[in-house]
């Protein structure tokens, strides 16, 4: 049966106690449920969740993903966050993500280094493509990324919902494109869709034979609608 692993994202949102009582609401349903789902909190909140998680027990249930790592060494950069610093508490660590890229400058070549940083320290990336020449450009430019284990998101940058509008891409054109990803890639990374899923489309893609789960923005911040999404992404 197919699992799909759900990914939520919650961007530059939530103070502590909102992201505690999420965890407390998602974590009570997972643990009914056996589900794995992964969450991607800003920076502050990441080792006070992980001491939340620990207590409760619930590691198997919700792992933690910071949503960027920097590229330059520990040093004298004001602001920046060492992937060093994210561990033990992020399994994984959301990168690429048009969004650092729309807002911040990111480039491909930044990229690069933050992936190379991270298979190092043995966090998993879960890296975003906006199109198959990204993924070609970061296989060519990264060989670990045809040898160790990654998660990759095909999430067109349109498709990401904006003032509370969601604007999907069309579920059969998502199955093909993560298709020709997967063909890419040639090894069985999960490979997931991230753009405006809510909980009324979430079965279309996950019932979609190449869509391996999905990256959730929006609809990942109230913890009554991601457990919804739980709900009705079980196939
Ligand atoms: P959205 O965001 O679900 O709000 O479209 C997805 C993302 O950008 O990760």
């Amino acid at each position: 049966m197919k699992k799909p692993l759900l990914c939520a994202n919650w961007k530059e949102n939530k103070d502590l106690d909102e992201a505690k009582n999420w965890v407390s609401e998602v974590g009570g349903e997972l643990e009914k449920d056996n589900r794995q789902i992964i969450v991607c909190p800003p920076f502050p909140f990441i080792f006070p969740l992980f001491e939340e998680i620990s207590q409760k027990n619930w590691k198997d249930f919700i792992s933690l993903a910071a949503q960027d790592v920097s590229h330059f060494e520990e040093g004298a950069h004001t602001g920046e966050v060492a992937p060093e610093m994210i561990v033990p508490a992020c399994k994984h660590c959301l990168v690429g993500h048009s969004e650092r890229r729309k807002y911040f400058g990111e480039t491909e070549k930044d990229v690069v280094l933050k992936l190379k940083d991270l298979f190092d320290l043995k966090i998993i990336p879960i890296l975003c493509l906006a199109n198959l020449d990204q993924a070609k450009f970061y296989l060519e430019n990264v060989p670990e990324l045809s040898q160790k284990e990654a998660i990759l998101v095909y999430e067109p940058p349109d498709a990401i919902s904006g003032g509370g509008a969601y604007k999907p891409e069309d579920e059969n054109a998502v199955n093909q494109k993560i298709a020709e990803i997967k063909a890419k890639i040639n090894k069985s990374d999960l490979v997931l869709y991230g753009g405006s899923v809510n909980p009324d489309n979430i079965s279309n893609f996950i019932s979609m034979p190449n869509i391996d789960g999905a990256l959730i923005g929006q609809a990942s911040l109230d913890p009554a609608s991601f457990i919804k999404l739980i709900h009705q992404s079980k196939l």
